[in-house]
């Protein structure tokens, strides 16, 4: 399987899928592909008939002194298990062809941004809309889907289909684990041994603090406070961990009924940034 690299190549094989009457489900990705991943081709195989995934690693989402150096490119593996899935198409450009000449236009994210990865990662949501932005032009797809592990991307992204009346209903996929629960993510690759089995406990203290939650404990924060207290005594340091609305992503108090939560995390260890949530519904 070879990667398509222009836009015009892209879109006509688009344009040949269609005239043969398929519909298109298409994953976006950074590649280093994971059981994640392909979690999410299998999942836009059973909403369209032809998956169409790209890989690309857009600068435009990494802050400077983030690890856009160093994230993992491995096209060729990527590629053979694209193939193994039966995706129809990836679609995998370079930065000249992605953002050529000067862009003149960006897009601001308004409050949803203002916490979890939104706080911490200045201009990080804004490179994703710009990108998915353009592929969503570019492929032009029925379906999209995306991982739950980048919950606050979904959302966003959410917002973004609604504003921007873009003909695509996106499905959200739901997070793929290792045995010991820590969600698949090509950062894994960072981590040392000793920090590997460390990893998981980010989703013990969520999965802690979501039974606490169910069990109908009411000083959430509490709880939190005592999940960080333990995570960083293990070594972990805290970036967020807490609860927050699912419609405005900010943090809130207290449960109410008819609501839905996240219970979501982000964490160093080491230099590595872990993030992972649970979903609440009341
Ligand atoms: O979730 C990701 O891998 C990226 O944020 C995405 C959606 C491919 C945009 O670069």
């Amino acid at each position: 399987m070879k990667a398509i690299k222009s836009i015009d190549d892209i879109r006509k094989r688009v344009k040949s899928l269609r005239e043969d009457g398929k519909t298109i489900g298409f994953v976006p990705t950074m590649g280093a592909l994971h059981e994640g991943h392909l979690s999410l081709f299998r999942l836009a195989q059973q909403h369209a008939d032809e998956v169409v995934a790209s890989i690309y690693v857009n600068p435009e989402q990494f802050a400077p002194g983030e690890d856009f150096e160093e994230y993992p490119r491995e096209l060729d593996d990527d590629l053979a298990k694209c193939k193994e899935e039966g995706v129809a198409a990836v679609f995998a450009p370079s930065d000249n062809i992605m953002y050529s000449g000067r862009q003149y236009l960006s897009i601001e994210v308004d409050e949803l941004n203002k916490y979890m990865d939104g706080g911490s990662r200045p201009g990080f949501f804004e490179g994703i809309l710009l990108i998915v932005n353009k592929l969503f032009n570019i492929i032009e797809p029925d379906i999209a889907v995306f991982g739950q592990k980048d919950i606050q991307q979904f959302r966003i992204l959410q917002q973004m289909v609604k504003e921007f009346n873009h003909d695509v209903q996106l499905v959200m996929g739901p997070i793929k684990r290792a045995n010991d629960g820590l969600a698949l993510s090509s950062r894994n690759a960072y981590l040392d041994a000793e920090q590997r089995k460390l990893a998981p406990g980010l989703y013990r203290s969520l999965q802690y603090v979501s039974k606490q939650i169910e069990e109908g404990a009411k000083n959430i924060q509490l709880l939190l406070d005592h999940q960080k207290s333990e995570l960083e005594e293990k070594g972990f340091k805290i970036d967020y961990l807490n609860l927050f609305s699912f419609g405005t992503m900010a943090p809130v108090e207290e449960i109410e009924y008819d609501n839905k939560y996240l219970l979501a995390g982000a964490v160093y260890l080491g230099e590595t940034r872990l993030i992972d949530n649970c979903i609440i519904e009341k």
